[in-house]
C-alpha cells in the first residue's frame, strides 16, 4: 500500500477506505483494551488518531511506542467516535522504525520554554510551535521566488566567499586555509595573504548587493536569496551571525519606485501566508500571540507611512520619553526609536528615508543638500528595520569622491566602478532579513526560534 500523509487524509478524507500512514507518536494514552495515539507526520499542524485494539497486537510492541517513536499504520479510516478529531485509523497492522526511550527522551513531556527547545534545536522540530514556524518559513520563501519570478526578476546566485565588505561596517568572518598558528608573514609582521587560497584575503559576504548590482545593470530586475553572515557581537533577539537576505536590485528605479516595491512585496508576502498557512497561523495565534492574525492582517490593508529622517528625529526629540540612547540629528536610529515611531507615534509601517550620509553606506545616492542620501528603511511594529535600501549613486564621479572620503581601498572595488563607467543607469535596492520577516509572521518573539540552526555569538552547537 502507498502511504498517505497526514494532511491529504484530512484535508480530503476517504472514510471506509485502507489507509497506510508513517510518522512520530506525540501521544498515547488509552487502557489496557484500548489505545490511542496521536501520529504527526510533519505535513500539518495537525496528528492523525490511532485506534489500536489491544488484545489484536503484540504485548511488547505497543509498549514500545511511547511518544516520539516512529511508525507505520496501516488501517480502515473511520468516522472518530470520539471528540476532537473527525476521522480516526482503526490500526490494522503496526511497524515500529524507530523506538524513542522515555526515559531519556528530551520532549516526553509538554509545555518546555523556548530556552529548552533552543538547546535541543535537534528536536525542537518534533513541537507544535517549531513545525508551524518552519513550514510557514518554507511558505515564505517559496512566495519570494513566486513574486519576484511572476514580474520577471532574475534570480541571481551571487557569492559566498568574497573579498568585499559591502556594507563598510568590517563586520565580517575570515576565510582563510593558512596556518592560523604559523601564517606566512609580510616584513611589517603582517598576514601575507597572497599564498592564501584565493591569493587574497576572503570573507564571507555580509550582502549580495554589490554583485546584485552588476546583475541589474545588464538584466534589467534581480534577485538574491541566500545566507549572509555579520561578525557583529549583537546579542540581541533580532541579530544572528548567519541570517537569510532577499536583495532585490532594479536597473531604472528610483527611490520613490523603490518604496513602492518594498511594501508592495511584504504585503505580498503577508497575504500569502494568511491565505496559505492558515491552520500553523491559527495555531501560533492561539499559542504564541493572541494578536497576530489582527496585526497581520492590519499591515496588509493600510498603507505605510512614509518620513524623512529629519520629521522622525523631531518627533523623537519632541516625545516624552526616557531613551537609552540619546537622539539628536546625525544620530543612527536604535531599535528603541524605530519601535516608537511605529507601535506608538503612527501605530503602523513606517519607510523612513534621507538619512544623514554619514551613517549609511558608501553606495547611497546624495540628496541635493550635500548632507542626506536617498536611503529607504522599512520599520516594523515588534521588529524595527526589517528592510534596509537606497537608490544607489550611479555617478562614477561623485562614487568615487565618496569611496576616498570614506578611505575604501579603491583597487578591490574597480570591477563594482567598471558599472558606473560602461552604461551607468540609475537604480535601486533594497534587502529583507528574512528571518527578521518570519520573526513578524510568526509572532514568535526571538530570531533564534525561526532559523533551524541559529548561529549567534558562542553558539554553534547544531
Ligand atoms: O540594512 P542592511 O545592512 O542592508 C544591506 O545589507 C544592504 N546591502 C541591502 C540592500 O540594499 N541590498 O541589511 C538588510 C536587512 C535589515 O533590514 C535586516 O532586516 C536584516 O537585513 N539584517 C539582519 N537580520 C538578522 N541578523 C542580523 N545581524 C542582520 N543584519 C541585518
Ligand atoms: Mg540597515
Amino acid at each position: 500500500m502507498k502511504r498517505t500523509k497526514v494532511k491529504e487524509l484530512l484535508s480530503s478524507p476517504k472514510v471506509g477506505s485502507d489507509v497506510l500512514v508513517k510518522g512520530w507518536v506525540r501521544t498515547k494514552r488509552g487502557n489496557k483494551n484500548i489505545v490511542f495515539i496521536a501520529l504527526n507526520d510533519g505535513s500539518t499542524i495537525n496528528n492523525i488518531q490511532l485506534v489500536v485494539d489491544v488484545a489484536s497486537f503484540d504485548e511488547k510492541l505497543l509498549k514500545e511506542i511511547s511518544t516520539g517513536a516512529c511508525i507505520a499504520v496501516s488501517g480502515k479510516l473511520v468516522e472518530s467516535q470520539g471528540q476532537g478529531q473527525s476521522i480516526e485509523i482503526n490500526a490494522t497492522a503496526i511497524e515500529l522504525y524507530g523506538k524513542s526511550d522515555a526515559e531519556a527522551y528530551p520532549l516526553q513531556k509538554k509545555g518546555h520554554s523556548m530556552e529548552f527547545l533552543r538547546e535541543n534545536a535537534h528536536l525542537r522540530f518534533r513541537t507544535n510551535t517549531f513545525g508551524a514556524v518552519f513550514r510557514i518559513r518554507h511558505a515564505m520563501a517559496f512566495a519570494i521566488h513566486k513574486y519576484f519570478n511572476d514580474k520577471g526578476f532574475v534570480y541571481l546566485h551571487t557569492p559566498i566567499i568574497t573579498g568585499s565588505d559591502a556594507e563598510g561596517a568590517g563586520e565580517m568572518f575570515h576565510v582563510t586555509t593558512l596556518d592560523l598558528k604559523n601564517p606566512p608573514r609580510n616584513d611589517d609582521g603582517s598576514v601575507n595573504f597572497g599564498s592564501d587560497f584565493f591569493g587574497k584575503e576572503t570573507n564571507l559576504t555580509v550582502s549580495g548587493q554589490l554583485e546584485g548590482e552588476l546583475g541589474a545593470l545588464s538584466l534589467g530586475e534581480i534577485y538574491t536569496f541566500g545566507p549572509t553572515f555579520r561578525a557583529e557581537n549583537s546579542n540581541t533577539p533580532r541579530h544572528l551571525a548567519e541570517f537569510w537576505m532577499i536583495e532585490p536590485e532594479m536597473a531604472f528605479y528610483d527611490i520613490t519606485d523603490n518604496m513602492d516595491l518594498a511594501e508592495d512585496f511584504v504585503k505580498y508576502l503577508i497575504r500569502y501566508a494568511l491565505d496559505n498557512c492558515h491552520e500553523d497561523l491559527g495555531f501560533l495565534n492561539k499559542m504564541i500571540d493572541n494578536n497576530l492574525l489582527e496585526r497581520l492582517r492590519f499591515v496588509v490593508e493600510n498603507e505605510f507611512v512614509r518620513l524623512g529622517y529629519t520629521e522622525a528625529i523631531s518627533i523623537l526629540t519632541a516625545a516624552d520619553k526616557k531613551w537609552d540612547y540619546p537622539v539628536g540629528w546625525g544620530s543612527d536610529l536604535q531599535a528603541e526609536h524605530e519601535r516608537y515611531l511605529v507601535e506608538q507615534h503612527f501605530k503602523r509601517p513606517v519607510i523612513l528615508t534621507d538619512y544623514p550620509k554619514a551613517i549609511k553606506a558608501f553606495y547611497m545616492k546624495q540628496n541635493d543638500d550635500g548632507k542626506t542620501v536617498k536611503a529607504m528603511d522599512v520599520l516594523f511594529p515588534g521588529i524595527g528595520e526589517i528592510i534596509g535600501g537606497s537608490q544607489r549613486e550611479e555617478s562614477y564621479d561623485k562614487l568615487i569622491a565618496r569611496i576616498n572620503e570614506l578611505k575604501i581601498p579603491l583597487k578591490d572595488m574597480w570591477w563594482y566602478l567598471d558599472t558606473r563607467r560602461f552604461g551607468s543607469a540609475p537604480h535601486s535596492g533594497f534587502g529583507l532579513g528574512f528571518e527578521r520577516l518570519i520573526l513578524f509572521v510568526t509572532g514568535m518573539s526571538n530570531i533564534r526560534d525561526v532559523i533551524p540552526f541559529p548561529r549567534t555569538p558562542k553558539n554553534a552547537e547544531f
